[in-house]
Protein backbone atom coordinates (compact mmCIF):
# COMPACT_ATOMS: atom_id res chain seq x y z
CA UNK A 1 0.00 0.00 0.00
CA UNK A 2 1.17 3.58 -0.52
CA UNK A 3 2.43 5.66 1.82
CA UNK A 4 -0.41 8.12 3.68
CA UNK A 5 1.02 11.34 2.17
CA UNK A 6 2.13 9.99 -1.56
CA UNK A 7 -0.66 10.96 -4.26
CA UNK A 8 -2.49 9.19 -5.86
CA UNK A 9 -4.09 8.92 -9.84
CA UNK A 10 -7.97 9.10 -10.58
CA UNK A 11 -7.60 5.38 -11.96
CA UNK A 12 -6.06 3.80 -8.25
CA UNK A 13 -9.36 4.76 -6.20
CA UNK A 14 -12.15 4.57 -9.60
CA UNK A 15 -15.33 1.93 -8.67
CA UNK A 16 -17.34 -0.13 -10.80
CA UNK A 17 -20.04 -1.95 -9.68
CA UNK A 18 -23.45 -3.92 -11.67
CA UNK A 19 -26.76 -4.82 -10.45
CA UNK A 20 -29.70 -6.24 -12.11
CA UNK A 21 -33.03 -4.31 -11.46
CA UNK A 22 -35.19 -6.58 -10.00
CA UNK A 23 -39.12 -6.23 -8.68
CA UNK A 24 -38.32 -5.23 -5.19
CA UNK A 25 -36.03 -2.14 -6.48
CA UNK A 26 -39.27 -0.36 -8.65
CA UNK A 27 -41.63 2.47 -7.90
CA UNK A 28 -45.49 1.76 -8.91
CA UNK A 29 -45.35 3.01 -12.30
CA UNK A 30 -42.53 -0.24 -12.58
CA UNK A 31 -39.83 2.24 -13.12
CA UNK A 32 -37.26 2.34 -10.83
CA UNK A 33 -36.95 3.74 -7.42
CA UNK A 34 -35.00 6.93 -6.94
CA UNK A 35 -33.86 5.95 -3.46
CA UNK A 36 -32.53 2.65 -4.61
CA UNK A 37 -30.35 4.65 -7.24
CA UNK A 38 -29.48 6.73 -4.54
CA UNK A 39 -28.19 3.97 -2.04
CA UNK A 40 -25.94 2.66 -4.77
CA UNK A 41 -24.50 5.61 -5.60
CA UNK A 42 -23.83 6.49 -2.37
CA UNK A 43 -22.00 2.93 -1.69
CA UNK A 44 -19.91 3.22 -5.25
CA UNK A 45 -19.08 6.58 -4.23
CA UNK A 46 -18.06 6.16 -0.37
CA UNK A 47 -15.93 3.16 -1.57
CA UNK A 48 -13.88 5.53 -4.07
CA UNK A 49 -13.46 8.06 -1.35
CA UNK A 50 -11.94 4.83 0.77
CA UNK A 51 -9.80 3.63 -1.46
CA UNK A 52 -8.63 7.31 -2.19
CA UNK A 53 -8.02 8.22 1.58
CA UNK A 54 -7.37 4.70 2.65
CA UNK A 55 -9.91 5.92 6.02
CA UNK A 56 -13.45 6.06 7.02
CA UNK A 57 -15.19 8.31 5.14
CA UNK A 58 -18.44 10.07 5.81
CA UNK A 59 -21.08 11.29 3.19
CA UNK A 60 -21.35 15.26 3.91
CA UNK A 61 -23.22 16.86 1.07
CA UNK A 62 -24.61 15.26 -1.88
CA UNK A 63 -24.95 17.72 -4.56
CA UNK A 64 -26.69 18.06 -8.13
CA UNK A 65 -28.48 14.73 -8.29
CA UNK A 66 -30.28 14.06 -11.70
CA UNK A 67 -32.91 11.07 -13.12
CA UNK A 68 -32.62 11.55 -17.05
CA UNK A 69 -34.11 8.49 -17.52
CA UNK A 70 -36.25 5.42 -16.47
CA UNK A 71 -34.61 1.87 -15.93
CA UNK A 72 -36.93 -1.28 -15.90
CA UNK A 73 -36.41 -4.40 -14.13
CA UNK A 74 -34.37 -6.53 -16.20
CA UNK A 75 -32.06 -3.84 -17.12
CA UNK A 76 -28.21 -3.72 -16.25
CA UNK A 77 -27.47 -0.64 -13.97
CA UNK A 78 -23.58 0.23 -14.36
CA UNK A 79 -22.74 2.31 -11.92
CA UNK A 80 -19.09 4.28 -12.80
CA UNK A 81 -17.65 6.15 -9.88
CA UNK A 82 -14.34 8.11 -9.40
CA UNK A 83 -12.40 11.16 -7.30
CA UNK A 84 -12.91 14.56 -9.47
CA UNK A 85 -10.97 16.75 -6.82
CA UNK A 86 -9.41 16.68 -3.10
CA UNK A 87 -9.46 19.20 -1.06
CA UNK A 88 -7.76 19.31 2.99
CA UNK A 89 -9.81 16.84 4.44
CA UNK A 90 -12.42 16.59 1.87
CA UNK A 91 -13.31 14.60 -1.67
CA UNK A 92 -15.62 15.13 -3.74
CA UNK A 93 -16.82 11.66 -5.73
CA UNK A 94 -18.72 11.76 -9.70
CA UNK A 95 -20.89 8.99 -10.12
CA UNK A 96 -22.86 8.08 -13.43
CA UNK A 97 -24.98 5.58 -13.93
CA UNK A 98 -25.97 4.15 -17.50
CA UNK A 99 -29.10 1.48 -18.27
CA UNK A 100 -27.96 -1.44 -20.30
CA UNK A 101 -30.59 -3.96 -21.72
CA UNK A 102 -28.86 -6.75 -21.91
CA UNK A 103 -30.67 -8.34 -24.97
CA UNK A 104 -29.70 -5.61 -27.75
CA UNK A 105 -26.79 -4.07 -25.76
CA UNK A 106 -28.50 -0.35 -25.51
CA UNK A 107 -27.29 1.89 -23.44
CA UNK A 108 -28.85 4.65 -21.84
CA UNK A 109 -27.05 7.40 -19.22
CA UNK A 110 -30.10 8.01 -16.60
CA UNK A 111 -28.41 9.28 -13.50
CA UNK A 112 -25.09 11.71 -12.76
CA UNK A 113 -24.40 13.00 -9.42
CA UNK A 114 -21.75 14.46 -7.00
CA UNK A 115 -21.18 13.33 -3.34
CA UNK A 116 -18.61 15.00 -1.17
CA UNK A 117 -16.53 12.85 1.60
CA UNK A 118 -14.81 13.40 4.80
CA UNK A 119 -12.19 11.05 5.80
CA UNK A 120 -12.50 10.62 9.19
CA UNK A 121 -9.47 10.20 12.15
CA UNK A 122 -9.10 6.85 14.80
CA UNK A 123 -11.96 8.90 17.00
CA UNK A 124 -13.83 10.81 14.27
CA UNK A 125 -12.20 13.88 13.55
CA UNK A 126 -11.92 15.42 10.10
CA UNK A 127 -7.96 13.92 9.36
CA UNK A 128 -6.06 15.32 6.00
CA UNK A 129 -5.70 13.35 2.75
CA UNK A 130 -2.90 12.72 0.16
CA UNK A 131 -3.34 14.70 -2.99
CA UNK A 132 -4.97 13.37 -6.28
CA UNK A 133 -3.22 13.65 -9.81
CA UNK A 134 -5.96 14.12 -12.51
CA UNK A 135 -3.85 12.72 -16.11
CA UNK A 136 -6.19 12.37 -18.63
CA UNK A 137 -8.43 15.33 -20.36
CA UNK A 138 -11.25 14.53 -18.86
CA UNK A 139 -9.86 13.94 -15.30
CA UNK A 140 -8.27 17.83 -15.38
CA UNK A 141 -11.32 19.24 -16.68
CA UNK A 142 -13.27 17.53 -14.03
CA UNK A 143 -10.68 18.63 -10.87
CA UNK A 144 -11.23 22.10 -12.47
CA UNK A 145 -15.24 21.53 -12.37
CA UNK A 146 -14.55 19.73 -8.78
CA UNK A 147 -12.87 22.72 -7.23
CA UNK A 148 -15.56 25.01 -8.17
CA UNK A 149 -18.31 22.71 -7.17
CA UNK A 150 -17.00 22.09 -3.70
CA UNK A 151 -16.21 26.04 -3.38
CA UNK A 152 -20.25 26.28 -4.07
CA UNK A 153 -21.07 23.53 -1.65
CA UNK A 154 -18.75 25.49 1.32
CA UNK A 155 -20.46 28.61 0.13
CA UNK A 156 -24.26 27.00 0.42
CA UNK A 157 -23.10 25.11 4.02
CA UNK A 158 -22.17 28.91 5.38
CA UNK A 159 -25.78 30.57 4.22
C1 LIG B 1 -17.71 14.93 8.84
C2 LIG B 1 -17.77 15.88 10.02
C3 LIG B 1 -17.07 15.24 11.22
C4 LIG B 1 -17.02 17.14 9.62
O1 LIG B 1 -17.17 18.06 10.63
P1 LIG B 1 -17.09 19.62 10.29
O2 LIG B 1 -17.25 20.33 11.55
O3 LIG B 1 -18.01 19.93 9.16
O4 LIG B 1 -15.58 19.74 9.83
P2 LIG B 1 -14.94 20.87 8.99
O5 LIG B 1 -15.77 22.13 9.04
O6 LIG B 1 -13.50 20.92 9.41
O7 LIG B 1 -15.04 20.32 7.50
C5 LIG B 1 -14.22 19.25 7.06
C6 LIG B 1 -14.16 19.31 5.55
O8 LIG B 1 -15.45 19.01 5.01
C7 LIG B 1 -15.88 20.05 4.16
N1 LIG B 1 -17.32 20.15 4.32
C8 LIG B 1 -18.04 20.16 5.44
N2 LIG B 1 -19.35 20.26 5.17
C9 LIG B 1 -19.45 20.28 3.83
C10 LIG B 1 -20.55 20.36 2.93
N3 LIG B 1 -21.81 20.46 3.35
N4 LIG B 1 -20.29 20.36 1.61
C11 LIG B 1 -19.02 20.28 1.15
N5 LIG B 1 -17.93 20.19 1.96
C12 LIG B 1 -18.16 20.21 3.28
C13 LIG B 1 -15.16 21.28 4.70
O9 LIG B 1 -15.09 22.30 3.71
C14 LIG B 1 -13.79 20.70 5.01
O10 LIG B 1 -13.08 20.49 3.79
P3 LIG B 1 -11.47 20.64 3.66
O11 LIG B 1 -10.85 20.11 4.92
O12 LIG B 1 -11.13 19.78 2.48
O13 LIG B 1 -11.20 22.08 3.43
C15 LIG B 1 -19.24 16.24 10.42
O14 LIG B 1 -19.76 17.13 9.42
C16 LIG B 1 -20.14 15.04 10.51
O15 LIG B 1 -19.97 14.19 11.35
N6 LIG B 1 -21.15 14.97 9.64
C17 LIG B 1 -22.09 13.85 9.60
C18 LIG B 1 -21.65 12.83 8.55
C19 LIG B 1 -22.65 11.73 8.43
O16 LIG B 1 -23.13 11.20 9.43
N7 LIG B 1 -22.99 11.39 7.20
C20 LIG B 1 -24.07 10.49 6.87
C21 LIG B 1 -23.74 9.06 6.93
S1 LIG B 1 -22.24 8.56 6.19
Amino acid sequence: MKNQNEPKTVAESAVEMRFLVMPNDTNPQNSIFGGVVMSWIDMAAAMVAERHSNRPVVTVHVDDISFKAPMKIGDHALIQASINYVGKTSMLVGVKVIAENPFTGITRHTTTAYLAFVALDDIGRPIQIRGLIPETDDEKRRYQDGQERIEDMKKNKKR
